[in-house]
This record gives structure tokens, sequence and C-alpha cells, in this order.
């Protein structure tokens, strides 16, 4: 099936691993042209260059701290001034700091909004007038399956993104007269870098081996196993195609079908309860 997206211009934000990389990928296979970008210039190069010898498409690369207003408006112009008007934003960001209430400072709670809400705010407005003009333009957040099934120990992730989502939702009605679509995707367990760490670093913690590590991350997820980012990238490749035209404003969750799973029985064995430094 061609999905159209042949020659599209595409931003993914936080990219040069993870989540963020499996879909720039996804896109450049498709046709897109794409830009990347994170902190890390020698890891942003070095990912840009693999994308671009995978995928033969082209693929730019700009330096930014998605927490910091003007690296977004350079952000922004560079990729205009190289690649023309973004068609295509997929709002993705670093973690969050993880933790419960009592454990989270003010300034926890501010740097994360500046990362999280701010940036997705800051970016989609950004590109917006020119989606308009266009007349077509996809915005897809990357959220979390906290913001359908919350999480204490997780709770600027759950706070903010559930903000996003309710953020999309809101200007999606104004938006869809005009083909600008926005949806939010919310991950579950997905086996990036950052997630094969923290149970390594659960492993060593609770003197438990990696693989008992990404079984208390995966408990509750009826498909037994971690989700692979190419199944988040996959699934935001579509929603970024010229094939899911008549579907707007969506939080869609893809997480192996947890949230299927009656809260009492997921968590039935509270021992089996982890916090996010893998402690039981
Ligand atoms: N993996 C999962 O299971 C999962 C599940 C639900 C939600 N999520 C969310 O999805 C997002 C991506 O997760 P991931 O597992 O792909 O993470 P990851 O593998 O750690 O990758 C994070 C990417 O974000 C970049 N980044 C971090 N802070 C940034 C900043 N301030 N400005 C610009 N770029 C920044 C990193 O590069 P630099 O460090 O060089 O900037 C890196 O490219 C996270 O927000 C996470 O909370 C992940």
């Amino acid at each position: 099936m061609d999905l159209g997206l042949k020659d599209r211009v595409a931003l993914v934000c936080a990219s040069s691993q993870g989540l963020g990389k499996a879909i720039a990928k996804s896109l450049a296979q498709e046709g897109a042209s794409v830009a990347i970008c994170s902190r890390n210039q020698k890891c942003l190069e070095e990912t840009r260059q693999t994308l671009e010898a995978e995928t033969n498409a082209k693929i730019i690369s700009v330096v930014a701290d998605l927490s910091l207003k003007q690296d977004i408006e350079k952000l922004l112009e560079t990729v205009e001034a190289n690649l023309g008007s973004i068609e295509i934003l997929v709002n993705n960001t670093g973690n969050p700091p993880a933790g419960r209430l009592a454990q989270l400072s003010e300034s926890d709670w501010d740097r994360a909004y500046q990362l999280v809400l701010m940036s997705a705010i800051r970016l989609t407005k950004g590109v917006i007038p020119s989606m308009i003009e266009g007349g077509w333009g996809r915005v897809i957040n990357i959220a979390t399956s906290a913001v359908e099934q919350p999480r204490g120990d997780l709770l600027i992730s759950t706070t903010f993104r559930a903000g996003l989502a309710a953020f999309s939702r809101a200007i999606a009605a104004e938006l869809a007269e005009h083909n600008v679509l926005i949806h939010t995707v919310c991950p579950g367990v997905i086996g990036t870098g950052a997630m094969l760490n923290l149970a390594e670093n659960m492993a060593a913690a609770g003197e438990i081996t990696v693989q008992a590590a990404k079984d208390r991350l995966t408990f509750g997820v009826p498909m037994g196993r971690m989700g692979e980012p190419e199944e988040i990238a996959a699934l935001v490749t579509c929603l970024a195609s010229d094939r899911l035209n008549y579907m707007t404003g969506q939080t869609i969750t893809i997480d192996g079908g947890k949230l299927t799973v009656p809260l009492k029985s997921a968590y039935a064995d509270a021992s089996r309860r982890i916090n996010f430094e893998g402690k039981l």
C-alpha cells in the first residue's frame, strides 16, 4: 500500500535514539525527507548518517534542547530553510524524571513542564500555519500508556502527558477542516536502549537476572513481552500517512494489550509492584 509519504517533510523530535530514531527511519523508508534533533551532536550526527545510508532519504540533523524556547525557534527555522515547510511533526522528548509526589521537587516539575508539555505546544503552534496554508498536515505526539492507566511512580509523565493528549483533542476540531490531523500515541513498555538500561539497573539493584527484570517490567502485559520501537514507528507512520484521513484527535494506546487487563488482576500480587528504581 502506498502511504503517500514520498517527498513529505517530517520533523521527528528527540530522535538520535530510541522511539524517535525508529520513527524517523520508518518515515524515511516511506520516502519522506526527515529532520532529526537531540542535544548530543556526535550521537545525532551518527544517527543521521546511519539513517541516510539505510534509507537513501534526505535526513538533516539539528542540535536542540527541546526544553528551551530559543532552541525550538532555531530548530523550526533550520528545518524550514533546509527541507521546506514541515508537513509531519512528531512531538517526542526525553524522559522526564520518575518519582512519586513526595520525591519530586518544584524544579523537577518546572523543567519537565518545559520539556514535555511546552515543547509540544510551541512546536505545534509553530508548524500549524504552514500546514493550514498547504492544506495538509499531521501532528503526532508520543506520550505514555499512563495517560490511560495513571502511574503514581511516574507522576510527572502521567500528568503532563495527559495534558498533552487533552491539548491535542482540544485543537483537533478546529484543524480538521484544513486536513491537519493530530493524534497522541501512548506506548506501554517498549524495548528502547533506555528501557533496556532500566532492566539492567533493576537487575543489579535487585540481584536478579536481566530477564527477571524484564519480566517484572512486562508484568500484566498479555503479550508477555516488551514492544519493539519499530512497532511504535509503524503506528506513527500509518497515522502520518495519506491513508488514515478520516480520524483525528485520537489517543491511541499501544501496550501489548495491558489496558485490557482489569487492574485488580494485573496488580493482584502486590509484591510484584515495582518502583522506577526497580526496587520491590
Ligand atoms: N520506551 C518506553 O517504553 C516508553 C514508554 C512510554 C513513553 N516513553 C516516552 O517516549 C520518549 C522516548 O523514549 P525512549 O525510550 O525512546 O528514550 P531514549 O531511548 O532515552 O531516547 C531519548 C531521545 O531523546 C533525546 N532527548 C532527551 N532529552 C532531550 C532534550 N531535552 N531535547 C532534545 N532531545 C532530547 C535523546 O538524545 P540526547 O540525550 O542527546 O538529547 C534521545 O535521542 C520518552 O519521553 C519516554 O518517556 C517511552
